[in-house]
């Protein structure tokens, strides 16, 4: 079955993959007059009670927007503040993950990551490699535009070295060379926090994946409100530049 025939019309399914911009962590520490990494702190609870709820919900794959490529741009107290989370969350979260059977892989440019990071994160993906209940991408350093020249660069490597016709290059192979590249594309993106843009999040992957905007800073979006969004899923029609079922003209 092609990426696109996946779900079409499939009313009540769940979503195969779920991206989420976990955006609003600063505001949420501003509401009650605290620093910033007190919101980031609060967001990493949030991000243990939607893993665990996919995880109930058997939704497959799940990507979290942790760390973007244009964050490396915040303040460094932010950023420093940002990598001991990442360092303690990982430390704390991961035995019971793999307990759990989740598969956690981290995708995106670590190399501005510090060593240490870069060595738990390799230590963690290669423990839980295995894993089969739920896919955890967890996005750090990552950029859509990244993902996409990195693919490119595969693609120009294999025409340098005549393996490849540039005549050849077809959606599937561009694909291949993806961070997403062997599991489906979103099915859902949701952002939290009021903003309605993809801030370079997946830009390939999300040509028909169904958007999802909460209001809600992330700290406060929890389990029921993953739900909610699953159910709102649920109930659309995908049609994926076709005409619905029982619309189609009558043939001649
Ligand atoms: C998202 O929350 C977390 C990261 C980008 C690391 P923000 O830090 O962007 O929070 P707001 O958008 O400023 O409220
Ligand atoms: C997107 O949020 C990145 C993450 C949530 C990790 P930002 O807060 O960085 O995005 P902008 O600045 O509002 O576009
Ligand atoms: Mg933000």
């Amino acid at each position: 079955m092609s990426e696109v025939e996946g779900d079409r019309d499939g009313k009540g399914v769940l979503p195969r993959h779920i991206a989420i911009i976990m955006d609003g962590n600063g505001r949420w520490a501003k509401e009650r007059g605290q620093a910033r990494h007190k919101g980031h702190q609060a967001g990493a609870e949030a991000a243990r009670e939607v893993i665990a709820t996919a995880g109930e919900l058997g939704v497959p794959v799940l990507s979290l927007f942790a760390f973007s490529s244009e964050n490396w741009s915040r303040p460094a107290t932010e950023v420093n503040r940002l990598m001991d989370l990442f360092r303690r969350a990982l430390k704390q979260a991961l035995p019971k993950l793999h307990e759990n059977g989740v598969r956690v892989r981290f995708l995106g440019d670590r190399r501005r990551f510090p060593e240490d990071l870069q060595t738990r994160m390799a230590e963690a993906e290669a423990l839980t490699a295995d894993n089969q209940s739920l896919t955890l991408n967890i996005c750090a350093g990552y950029g859509g535009r990244w993902d996409i020249l990195e693919s490119c660069r595969r693609l120009a490597r294999d025409v340098a070295a005549g393996k490849l016709n540039p005549e050849d290059i077809d959606e599937s192979g561009f694909a291949a060379g993806l961070s997403l590249a062997d599991v489906p594309a979103p099915d859902l993106f949701i952002r939290t926090g009021g903003e309605r843009r993809l801030s370079n999040f997946f830009l390939w992957d999300l040509a028909y994946t169904e958007l999802y905007f909460s209001e809600r800073l992330w700290p406060d979006f929890g389990g029921d409100a993953l739900r909610e969004a699953v159910t709102d899923f649920g109930e659309r029609e995908r049609r994926f530049g076709r005409v619905a079922d029982n619309e189609g003209e009558a043939s001649a």
